[in-house]
């Protein structure tokens, strides 16, 4: 760890208050900051670990409005949800507060109120969608109208949910006011922008010079922002819900929830420590980390910092921000409108007591790298042959065996008494806990965790090897030193598993005697007393005659009907989500074309095709590049299907091409023709097939 830092500031993305918090904020935010920030504890770093709801924006508004409520009323229920089941769940802030606090209004105001005196943003006039009823500007998620891409009648002025487009309001058909119902007019408005193109050689030196080792995803992502070019962005909205804009002119107009949010780690960290918070945010010795999603990167690597710099008030930039991509849920994008999500809440309610099995397969199967799945049948298997197979048994049968012939007092030793075997063991403990130690220095939590489980691993063979439970009647000696040994790797493992699995650790302690019962599970100091991470390794633990605990199991196994019940849950919710689909697709689906000849149909070599070799281009998320057979010939075809299949599933499979389309370089590639794709209402695409295998080269017509 970089020495030069004497705090670390780890900040988590605040979660919006208008909805729950569900697997995907978990595995691509929260529990990777935990366990950072808990292994930063035991290693008796200073640390604070800040968070809170995110409580202004368009969607909070809305949601009121369709419950016909107040948006206070909607952040007061929210904001309880999410820090009550986040608390439940282990996540050890030092704070959870919220941005619509007194507190971080005058922090939000003052800051831009700091950059305004300085000169630091542009005022610009330009023409905004009015709604001349209503009488307010009309954010684009106020403007609703028929998406030209798809036909969904409801798409949004920014997006169209159905078919994934981003859109603006001048594209849509038909477009009216969400509030009144009215076609929007244009009308002038004054907004302040954050000129971004000031800061670019700034950011490049920073970053794209600077910060080599952040990780893959997230400087890609910077890299191809600033080479694209930076605008001015406007850092003001017309909106009477958020902090009000503190200057002449700023009337009925509030800051944009972009610009406020990321102050409220500011704001929140004040409200802890009112007297010291500066010391935190100001000074050149705090390591400040931002954990987020990948859909945050831009907000935390480049409007932010620049935020911060511009304000000039020496405040620190970020050090690292370990991004993760994004969880899916058994093979499907995670979609709260569609409920296609696990929600903490409902896991909390459903899998008592079992925080660290959802904790360990998060962490086991981050999106770190790439999106990941989540699917219930990992999530038994991971719990019942891993956590129950490996760790819980290794402590079960060391603690138990040592009660059966120790009477529960740790047993003891000689060092003469230790055999090569004992030693080999011994010795391959800070091997192991090194690896760990370096993964978790460079925020790979799935690496780290794999380690963890090898200590475990490593004391079950030590065991199975050793026998002790054949040999205690001629050998009780031996016994002690196997036991002695198993019991120092137990209190090891407490120790390593404590920032994933926290609850299990706190259970384990208790059990060596080690901790008191009932300990706080989300403590926000340095755990006390022998449970650091420097003594990782050692096997000074315990000493002869100390008592243990009885032993309990750590995991319990997770029988087959309760993922079942999982798995039917989702299987109802698409079976809900497809019935709406295809009552709504019939609305949707987009008018005839215009009519054309036969002969103009009969230019179009229509023919079936094999898929020989599938792969995705490189750099790109939706890209393939098909090597196919037509029968006339072997050709490739680069196609956007991606998102849709993977390079295995499209490889053997039988196509339909439009042949002569004329050839085109897509990333480099010639790409020679196009594969012939249905598309559902809802965007989703699905390859046409002949209805039984065809020789390749028919033509279709
Ligand atoms: O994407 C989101 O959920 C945002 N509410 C994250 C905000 S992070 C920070 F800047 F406050
Ligand atoms: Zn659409």
């Amino acid at each position: 760890m970089d020495k030069k830092f004497k705090r670390h500031l780890i900040t988590a993305a605040l979660p919006y208050a208008n909805g729950s918090v569900h697997i995907g904020h978990l595995a691509g935010v929260y529990v990777p900051a935990d366990i950072y920030v808990r292994y930063l504890r035991l290693r008796g770093e200073e640390v604070l670990y800040i968070c809170g709801s995110d409580e202004h924006g368009v969607p909070i508004t809305f949601k009121a409005k369709e419950l016909g409520c107040t948006p206070q009323q909607i952040v007061d229920k929210y904001h309880a949800v999410i820090k009550d089941s986040f608390h439940r769940f282990g996540i050890s802030f030092s704070i959870y507060s919220r941005t619509s606090s007194k507190i971080h209004a005058q922090t939000a105001a003052e800051f831009f109120m700091n950059m305004y005196k300085q000169g630091k943003f542009i005022e610009q006039e330009s023409e905004q969608f009015y709604d001349p009823v209503a009488k307010v500007f009309l954010a684009d998620r106020y403007i609703v109208g028929t998406c030209p891409k798809c036909g969904n009648p409801d798409a949004y002025g920014d997006q169209c949910e159905k078919c994934g487009s981003t859109l603006s309001p001048d594209e849509l058909i038909e477009p009216h006011s969400k509030l009144s119902g009215e076609r929007p007019i244009k009308k002038s408005t004054k907004h302040w922008f954050l000129p971004l193109d000031q800061y670019e050689p700034w950011l490049k030196e920073w970053i794209i010079e600077g910060h080599k080792e952040w990780k893959t995803n997230v400087y890609g992502q910077c890299k191809s922002w600033l080479d694209g070019g930076l605008k001015p962005r406007a850092v003001t909205r017309d909106l009477d819900w958020g902090v009000p804009v503190p200057v002449e002119g700023g009337e009925g107009k509030v800051l944009y929830v972009w610009f406020d949010a990321p102050i409220g780690y500011i704001s929140n960290t004040k409200e802890l420590l009112p007297d010291s918070w500066e010391q935190w945010w100001k000074s050149n010795d705090t390591r400040l980390i931002h954990f987020i999603g990948k859909d945050n990167i831009v907000f935390h690597c480049i409007v932010f910092p620049a935020m911060l710099k511009g304000h000039a008030g020496g405040y620190i930039i970020p050090e690292n921000v370990p991004a993760n991509e994004f969880l899916n849920l058994e093979g499907d994008k995670i979609s709260t409108s569609r409920n296609w999500a696990i929600w903490l809440e409902d896991y909390l309610e459903q899998f008592q007591g079992q925080q660290d099995v959802l904790r360990y397969v998060l962490c086991a199967n981050a999106p770190e790298t790439k999106d990941n799945d989540f699917t219930w049948k990992d999530f038994q298997a991971r719990n019942n042959s891993e956590l129950v197979a490996i760790y819980g048994n290794f402590v079960n049968r060391a603690l138990v065996l040592t009660h059966k012939y120790f009477d529960g007092k740790v047993p003891g030793y000689k060092e003469e008494e230790l055999t090569d075997q004992d030693k080999e063991f011994i010795n391959s403990i800070p091997v192991i806990t090194k690896e760990l130690q370096e993964n978790l220095n460079h925020f790979k939590f799935r690496e780290a965790i794999k380690e963890a489980m090898n200590l475990a691993r490593l004391g079950n063979k030590y065991l199975t090897d050793t026998e002790p439970w054949k040999i205690y009647k001629t050998n009780p000696d031996r016994v002690a030193v196997i036991l002695n040994l198993s019991l120092q790797l137990c209190a090891n493992l407490a120790i390593a598993f404590e920032p994933f699995c926290p609850f299990s650790s706190k259970k384990l302690q208790y059990m060596l005697g080690l901790a008191e019962q009932n300990n706080e599970v989300c403590p926000t100091s340095a755990p006390q007393g022998k449970i650091r991470w420097e003594l990782l390794g050692r096997r000074d633990f315990l000493q002869q005659g100390d008592s243990l605990n009885p032993a309990e199991l750590l995991f319990a196994k997770i029988e087959d009907e309760a993922i079942d019940a999982q798995i039917q849950r989702l299987a109802d919710i698409k079976k809900a989500n497809a019935a709406k689909a295809k009552e709504e697709g019939g609305k949707s689906l987009l008018p005839q074309k215009e009519e054309c000849t036969i002969e103009e149909f009969d230019k179009m070599d229509i023919r079936t095709a094999t898929v020989l070799q599938a792969e995705a281009v490189p750099k790109t998320d939706k890209l393939l590049k098909l090597t196919i057979d037509t029968g006339i010939d072997q050709r490739v075809i680069v196609s956007g299907i991606a998102e849709y299949y993977k390079p295995e599933e499209m490889v053997g499979k039988q196509i339909c091409i439009l042949a002569n389309l004329k050839p085109r370089k897509i990333r480099g590639i010639e790409s020679k023709g196009m594969i012939l794709m249905a598309k559902e209402p809802n965007g989703k695409m699905r390859f046409v097939t002949p209805q039984e295998p065809l020789s390749n080269g028919c033509i279709i017509g």
